[in-house]
Protein backbone atom coordinates (compact mmCIF):
# COMPACT_ATOMS: atom_id res chain seq x y z
CA UNK A 1 0.00 0.00 0.00
CA UNK A 2 1.52 3.33 -0.91
CA UNK A 3 1.43 6.96 1.16
CA UNK A 4 -1.58 8.51 1.12
CA UNK A 5 -0.47 11.77 1.59
CA UNK A 6 2.31 14.04 2.70
CA UNK A 7 1.43 13.98 6.04
CA UNK A 8 0.50 10.45 6.00
CA UNK A 9 2.47 8.35 8.90
CA UNK A 10 3.42 6.08 5.76
CA UNK A 11 5.19 8.83 3.96
CA UNK A 12 8.00 8.69 6.69
CA UNK A 13 8.23 4.80 6.52
CA UNK A 14 10.52 3.22 4.67
CA UNK A 15 8.83 1.95 1.78
CA UNK A 16 10.11 -1.78 2.00
CA UNK A 17 8.27 -1.92 5.43
CA UNK A 18 4.83 -1.91 3.83
CA UNK A 19 5.60 -4.64 1.96
CA UNK A 20 4.55 -7.00 4.46
CA UNK A 21 4.87 -10.13 1.79
CA UNK A 22 8.68 -9.20 1.58
CA UNK A 23 9.37 -9.64 4.62
CA UNK A 24 7.88 -12.87 5.31
CA UNK A 25 11.15 -14.13 2.74
CA UNK A 26 10.82 -17.88 1.83
CA UNK A 27 13.60 -18.56 4.31
CA UNK A 28 11.90 -16.99 7.50
CA UNK A 29 8.50 -18.52 6.82
CA UNK A 30 10.35 -22.45 6.53
CA UNK A 31 10.95 -21.34 10.08
CA UNK A 32 7.54 -20.25 11.39
CA UNK A 33 6.24 -22.94 13.16
CA UNK A 34 9.33 -23.36 14.64
CA UNK A 35 8.97 -20.02 16.30
CA UNK A 36 5.79 -20.64 17.10
CA UNK A 37 5.45 -24.54 18.23
CA UNK A 38 2.09 -25.56 17.52
CA UNK A 39 2.06 -28.06 20.27
CA UNK A 40 2.92 -25.33 22.98
CA UNK A 41 1.04 -22.54 21.45
CA UNK A 42 -2.36 -24.68 21.53
CA UNK A 43 -1.33 -25.60 25.28
CA UNK A 44 -0.98 -21.43 25.78
CA UNK A 45 -4.20 -20.68 24.30
CA UNK A 46 -5.94 -23.69 25.82
CA UNK A 47 -10.05 -23.28 24.48
CA UNK A 48 -10.01 -19.51 24.44
CA UNK A 49 -10.74 -18.90 20.85
CA UNK A 50 -13.32 -22.41 20.28
CA UNK A 51 -15.21 -21.12 23.56
CA UNK A 52 -15.02 -17.59 22.44
CA UNK A 53 -16.94 -18.77 18.59
CA UNK A 54 -18.96 -21.41 20.29
CA UNK A 55 -20.32 -19.05 22.99
CA UNK A 56 -21.82 -16.57 19.79
CA UNK A 57 -23.22 -19.65 18.01
CA UNK A 58 -20.49 -19.19 15.04
CA UNK A 59 -20.09 -22.33 12.79
CA UNK A 60 -18.74 -20.20 9.51
CA UNK A 61 -14.98 -19.08 10.31
CA UNK A 62 -13.04 -17.11 7.89
CA UNK A 63 -8.88 -16.51 9.01
CA UNK A 64 -8.19 -13.22 7.47
CA UNK A 65 -4.40 -13.73 8.27
CA UNK A 66 -3.99 -17.15 8.49
CA UNK A 67 -0.15 -17.75 8.42
CA UNK A 68 1.24 -21.27 8.44
CA UNK A 69 -2.32 -21.87 9.19
CA UNK A 70 -2.07 -22.57 13.02
CA UNK A 71 -5.87 -21.45 13.79
CA UNK A 72 -7.23 -22.66 10.90
CA UNK A 73 -6.12 -26.43 11.51
CA UNK A 74 -7.39 -26.06 15.20
CA UNK A 75 -10.70 -24.92 14.45
CA UNK A 76 -10.86 -27.08 11.73
CA UNK A 77 -10.13 -30.06 14.00
CA UNK A 78 -12.75 -28.61 16.45
CA UNK A 79 -15.13 -29.13 13.71
CA UNK A 80 -15.91 -25.23 12.44
CA UNK A 81 -16.19 -24.55 8.95
CA UNK A 82 -12.92 -22.50 7.93
CA UNK A 83 -11.92 -20.60 5.22
CA UNK A 84 -8.15 -19.91 5.16
CA UNK A 85 -6.53 -16.94 3.68
CA UNK A 86 -3.27 -14.63 3.85
CA UNK A 87 -1.76 -12.35 1.71
CA UNK A 88 1.58 -13.91 1.44
CA UNK A 89 2.35 -16.68 -1.11
CA UNK A 90 5.23 -18.24 0.89
CA UNK A 91 2.94 -18.79 3.74
CA UNK A 92 0.12 -19.97 2.40
CA UNK A 93 2.44 -22.44 0.61
CA UNK A 94 3.52 -23.46 4.30
CA UNK A 95 -0.12 -23.44 5.58
CA UNK A 96 -1.27 -26.03 2.37
CA UNK A 97 1.99 -27.71 3.65
CA UNK A 98 0.34 -28.11 7.34
CA UNK A 99 -3.18 -28.94 6.18
CA UNK A 100 -1.78 -31.85 4.21
CA UNK A 101 0.29 -33.22 7.03
CA UNK A 102 -2.60 -32.78 9.21
CA UNK A 103 -5.00 -34.25 6.24
CA UNK A 104 -7.62 -31.19 6.85
CA UNK A 105 -10.05 -30.27 4.20
CA UNK A 106 -9.55 -26.31 4.38
CA UNK A 107 -10.40 -24.26 1.67
CA UNK A 108 -7.29 -21.64 1.26
CA UNK A 109 -6.79 -18.78 -0.68
CA UNK A 110 -4.08 -16.32 -1.10
CA UNK A 111 -5.83 -12.71 -1.29
CA UNK A 112 -4.45 -9.13 -0.04
CA UNK A 113 -7.06 -7.95 2.30
CA UNK A 114 -7.39 -4.86 -0.54
CA UNK A 115 -8.91 -8.20 -2.57
CA UNK A 116 -11.38 -9.56 -0.05
CA UNK A 117 -14.41 -8.23 -1.79
CA UNK A 118 -13.41 -9.57 -5.41
CA UNK A 119 -12.66 -13.08 -3.70
CA UNK A 120 -15.79 -13.05 -1.48
CA UNK A 121 -17.83 -12.77 -5.03
CA UNK A 122 -15.07 -14.68 -7.35
CA UNK A 123 -15.18 -18.02 -5.27
CA UNK A 124 -19.06 -17.05 -3.66
CA UNK A 125 -17.69 -17.51 -0.19
CA UNK A 126 -21.03 -15.89 1.51
CA UNK A 127 -21.23 -14.42 4.77
CA UNK A 128 -19.20 -15.70 7.96
CA UNK A 129 -19.91 -16.05 11.66
CA UNK A 130 -16.61 -14.77 12.93
CA UNK A 131 -13.72 -13.43 10.90
CA UNK A 132 -10.25 -13.85 12.64
CA UNK A 133 -7.15 -11.45 12.21
CA UNK A 134 -5.23 -13.22 14.73
CA UNK A 135 -1.09 -13.33 15.50
CA UNK A 136 -0.22 -9.47 15.61
CA UNK A 137 -1.27 -9.18 11.98
CA UNK A 138 -3.21 -5.82 11.13
CA UNK A 139 0.22 -4.19 12.00
CA UNK A 140 1.77 -4.38 9.05
CA UNK A 141 -0.47 -1.48 7.80
CA UNK A 142 0.71 1.96 8.58
CA UNK A 143 -2.15 4.07 8.24
CA UNK A 144 -5.13 4.63 10.58
CA UNK A 145 -7.49 5.52 7.68
CA UNK A 146 -6.30 2.02 5.47
CA UNK A 147 -6.48 0.08 8.98
CA UNK A 148 -10.10 1.22 8.89
CA UNK A 149 -10.66 0.60 5.59
CA UNK A 150 -9.58 -3.47 6.19
CA UNK A 151 -11.58 -3.34 8.99
CA UNK A 152 -14.23 -2.36 6.92
CA UNK A 153 -14.00 -5.27 4.69
CA UNK A 154 -13.73 -7.59 7.39
CA UNK A 155 -16.96 -6.33 8.50
CA UNK A 156 -18.27 -6.69 4.82
CA UNK A 157 -17.49 -10.43 5.60
CA UNK A 158 -19.34 -11.13 8.39
CA UNK A 159 -23.00 -11.45 8.68
CA UNK A 160 -25.24 -8.91 10.98
CA UNK A 161 -24.26 -9.46 14.49
CA UNK A 162 -20.87 -11.67 13.43
CA UNK A 163 -17.70 -11.34 15.37
CA UNK A 164 -14.41 -10.62 14.46
CA UNK A 165 -11.58 -11.58 16.86
CA UNK A 166 -8.47 -9.60 16.43
CA UNK A 167 -5.28 -9.13 18.43
CA UNK A 168 -2.10 -7.24 18.75
CA UNK A 169 1.34 -7.55 20.46
CA UNK A 170 1.01 -5.63 23.51
CA UNK A 171 2.47 -2.16 21.72
CA UNK A 172 1.41 0.03 24.98
CA UNK A 173 3.88 -1.81 27.15
CA UNK A 174 6.22 -2.12 24.49
CA UNK A 175 6.92 1.39 23.65
CA UNK A 176 6.75 1.90 27.99
CA UNK A 177 9.51 -0.37 27.53
CA UNK A 178 8.14 -3.48 29.11
CA UNK A 179 8.57 -5.88 26.33
CA UNK A 180 8.26 -8.86 27.61
CA UNK A 181 7.96 -12.23 24.71
CA UNK A 182 6.41 -14.93 28.16
CA UNK A 183 7.15 -17.68 25.43
CA UNK A 184 3.78 -19.05 26.71
CA UNK A 185 1.99 -17.57 24.46
CA UNK A 186 1.92 -16.81 20.26
CA UNK A 187 5.76 -17.72 20.06
CA UNK A 188 6.53 -20.52 22.27
CA UNK A 189 9.42 -22.00 20.45
CA UNK A 190 12.55 -22.67 22.36
CA UNK A 191 15.06 -22.64 19.44
CA UNK A 192 14.21 -18.88 19.04
CA UNK A 193 14.44 -15.39 20.82
CA UNK A 194 12.17 -12.00 20.28
CA UNK A 195 13.85 -8.97 20.97
CA UNK A 196 12.94 -5.16 19.76
CA UNK A 197 15.14 -3.69 17.30
CA UNK A 198 14.43 -0.11 16.58
CA UNK A 199 11.35 1.65 18.42
CA UNK A 200 9.35 4.31 17.83
CA UNK A 201 5.87 5.93 17.77
CA UNK A 202 5.73 4.97 14.09
CA UNK A 203 7.84 1.74 13.87
CA UNK A 204 8.49 -1.62 15.74
CA UNK A 205 10.89 -3.92 15.09
CA UNK A 206 11.31 -7.23 16.26
CA UNK A 207 14.11 -9.51 15.67
CA UNK A 208 13.59 -12.76 15.85
CA UNK A 209 16.89 -15.28 16.39
CA UNK A 210 17.34 -18.48 15.62
CA UNK A 211 19.81 -21.11 18.53
CA UNK A 212 22.01 -21.30 14.79
CA UNK A 213 22.90 -17.69 14.15
CA UNK A 214 19.94 -16.91 11.84
CA UNK A 215 17.95 -13.79 12.14
CA UNK A 216 14.97 -12.33 10.92
CA UNK A 217 12.97 -8.97 11.12
CA UNK A 218 9.37 -7.60 10.85
CA UNK A 219 8.88 -3.65 10.83
CA UNK A 220 5.24 -3.25 12.13
CA UNK A 221 3.36 0.13 12.87
CA UNK A 222 2.68 -0.20 17.10
CA UNK A 223 -1.08 0.00 17.08
CA UNK A 224 -2.21 0.90 20.77
CA UNK A 225 -5.00 -0.91 22.23
CA UNK A 226 -6.99 2.28 22.69
CA UNK A 227 -6.55 2.94 19.03
CA UNK A 228 -7.31 -0.28 17.88
CA UNK A 229 -10.52 0.19 19.83
CA UNK A 230 -10.84 3.56 18.10
CA UNK A 231 -10.79 2.19 14.69
CA UNK A 232 -12.94 -1.05 15.01
CA UNK A 233 -15.57 1.52 16.25
CA UNK A 234 -14.56 3.66 13.19
CA UNK A 235 -15.07 0.62 11.05
CA UNK A 236 -19.07 0.42 12.35
CA UNK A 237 -17.72 -2.54 15.57
CA UNK A 238 -18.94 -2.14 18.74
CA UNK A 239 -16.32 -3.28 21.06
CA UNK A 240 -17.24 -5.54 24.23
CA UNK A 241 -14.09 -7.01 25.23
CA UNK A 242 -10.97 -7.13 25.54
CA UNK A 243 -8.23 -9.68 26.73
CA UNK A 244 -5.06 -9.35 27.78
CA UNK A 245 -3.18 -13.25 27.63
CA UNK A 246 -6.62 -14.72 27.32
CA UNK A 247 -7.49 -13.25 30.51
CA UNK A 248 -10.41 -10.83 30.88
CA UNK A 249 -8.83 -9.57 34.02
CA UNK A 250 -4.73 -8.57 33.20
CA UNK A 251 -1.91 -5.91 34.05
CA UNK A 252 -2.17 -3.77 30.73
CA UNK A 253 2.02 -3.68 31.16
CA UNK A 254 2.60 -7.49 31.59
CA UNK A 255 0.50 -8.73 28.89
CA UNK A 256 1.97 -9.77 25.95
CA UNK A 257 -0.89 -9.89 23.74
CA UNK A 258 -4.45 -7.97 23.45
CA UNK A 259 -6.84 -9.62 22.01
CA UNK A 260 -10.47 -7.78 21.13
CA UNK A 261 -13.61 -9.48 20.78
CA UNK A 262 -15.70 -6.75 18.05
CA UNK A 263 -19.44 -7.43 17.10
CA UNK A 264 -20.56 -6.21 13.62
C1 LIG B 1 2.60 -12.15 12.23
S1 LIG B 1 1.88 -13.11 10.94
C2 LIG B 1 0.65 -14.03 11.82
C3 LIG B 1 0.29 -15.32 11.13
C4 LIG B 1 -0.67 -16.24 11.90
N1 LIG B 1 -1.96 -15.63 12.11
C5 LIG B 1 -0.07 -16.63 13.22
O1 LIG B 1 -0.56 -16.20 14.27
O2 LIG B 1 0.91 -17.41 13.22
C6 LIG B 1 0.95 -11.89 10.06
C7 LIG B 1 0.28 -12.43 8.80
O3 LIG B 1 -0.57 -11.42 8.25
C8 LIG B 1 -0.45 -11.46 6.83
N2 LIG B 1 -0.79 -10.15 6.28
C9 LIG B 1 -0.26 -8.95 6.65
N3 LIG B 1 -0.79 -7.96 5.93
C10 LIG B 1 -1.67 -8.52 5.06
C11 LIG B 1 -2.53 -8.02 4.04
N4 LIG B 1 -2.56 -6.71 3.73
N5 LIG B 1 -3.31 -8.89 3.36
C12 LIG B 1 -3.27 -10.21 3.66
N6 LIG B 1 -2.47 -10.76 4.60
C13 LIG B 1 -1.68 -9.93 5.29
C14 LIG B 1 1.00 -11.83 6.59
O4 LIG B 1 1.20 -12.35 5.31
C15 LIG B 1 1.26 -12.82 7.70
O5 LIG B 1 1.05 -14.15 7.32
Amino acid sequence: MLPSSPSSTTSLVDPNDLDYARQYSADFVSRWDELIDWDKRALGEGHFFTDMLLHAGACRIFDASTGSGFHAAQLRKACFEVVACDGSPTMVERAKVNFDRLGLDIALYQSDWADLEFLQSQHTLGQFDAVLCLGSSLCHIFERSERIEVLRRFRSLLRPGGMLLIDQRNFQAILAGHFSSSGQYYYCGKTAKVAIGALNDSLCEFVYSFADGARYRLRVFPILPAQLRSELMAAGFSVPQSFGDFKRLYDPMRADFIIHQAIA
